[in-house]
């Protein structure tokens, strides 16, 4: 296969925000599966681009937003195993100055070093995006090409998803994960064991997700929280930027400000609250999503807050 299955180690959390000592912690890190190609987007994009080779298509084709981790990493598959990359971007205001675009723009700097080609669309006609129309007007402008839907999220997807866990992660009651599309808890619920309950933790206001799941799996060991989304996608606080920065002087683990740190924010805060039973093991998966640090602290800067360190 291009990119083998891997397995990530996990880490044991000790971090002074944690107010039970009964209580364990671990982080799969898998954020560390791949420099570029990193974390759940490694477990969605292994058997959509083998299928994509195998199909003999030469080009990838996928839709992402702003500072979209999604199309970084579709762009360095692109890059690493030689499929041109299309990436259909929200927001045509990026094109007016693209030199200025790129200057500014980490992620979309990084994909089009990765030579994907970026086609900037307006939000109107980015939300017709899963239409026929839209694929049609897509095939007579770029031709031949495999379709990666936006956030990765389909069938090919949910299975390299179900490769995170491994035998010895049975002995954990939770097993808790960020969520955007649904597509990461859908495998990680499809592949936990009995025994376990899945924590998803939203990082947008929705009420999608339990259809979301129900498409790939009939289990239902699984709890959606959507407090911990700090107002909406792409929204940060002040009091979110303190928690990731003190998270990681103490137990070294960079968080992301848009996924994994308001998922391990929530964690900590359902620990204290006394959510768990004694003694719970918990294990969080650390989805990746870093590259979209340098982003974020550009907005951050901007709005004179701290930035992530
Ligand atoms: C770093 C990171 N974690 C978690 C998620 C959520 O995954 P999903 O869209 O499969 O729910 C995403 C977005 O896709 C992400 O980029």
């Amino acid at each position: 296969m291009l990119l083998e299955n891997k397995q990530s180690e996990n880490q044991l959390v000790q971090f002074s925000g944690i107010k039970r000592a009964d209580i364990s912690l671990f982080i799969k890190r898998e954020d560390l599966l791949h420099p570029t190609i990193s974390g759940n987007k490694y477990r969605k994009l292994r058997y959509n681009i083998e299928e994509a080779r195998n199909l003999n298509h030469k080009t990838l084709l996928t839709f992402g937003g702003a500072y979209s981790n999604h199309i970084a990493a579709v762009a360095a598959a692109g890059k690493e195993f030689d499929f041109k990359t299309i990436g259909i971007i929200r927001g045509d205001e990026f094109a007016f100055n693209i030199e200025n675009t790129l200057q500014t723009n980490p992620t979309f700097r990084f994909s089009a070093e990765q030579n994907m080609r970026l086609e900037f669309v307006s939000r109107k006609i980015y939300r017709e995006k899963d239409t026929t129309p839209f694929y049609d007007f897509l095939k007579e402008k770029f031709g031949d090409f495999y379709l990666i839907p936006e956030g990765g999220t389909n069938e090919l997807a949910v299975k390299g998803i179900e490769e995170i866990l491994n035998k010895e992660d049975e002995n954990f009651d939770y097993l808790a994960v960020s969520m955007g599309t649904g597509g990461t808890i859908s495998g990680l619920v499809k592949s936990s064991f009995q025994h376990q309950k899945v924590l998803g933790f939203s990082s947008l206001k929705a009420d999608f997700f339990g259809d979301a799941i129900n498409k790939f799996t009939s289990k239902k060991n699984f709890e959606i929280f959507n407090n911990y989304h700090f107002g909406k996608y792409g929204k940060v606080t002040e009091e979110l930027i303190i928690f990731i920065n003190k998270f990681k002087n103490e137990t070294s683990i960079p968080l992301d400000p848009i996924y994994t740190g308001k998922m391990i924010f929530g964690i900590v805060d359902l620990i204290n609250q006394n959510y768990f039973e004694k003694n719970a093991k918990i294990l969080a998966i650390h989805t990746g999503g870093l590259q979209g640090i340098e982003g974020m602290n550009t907005v951050l800067l901007k709005k004179n807050l701290p930035i992530i360190i």
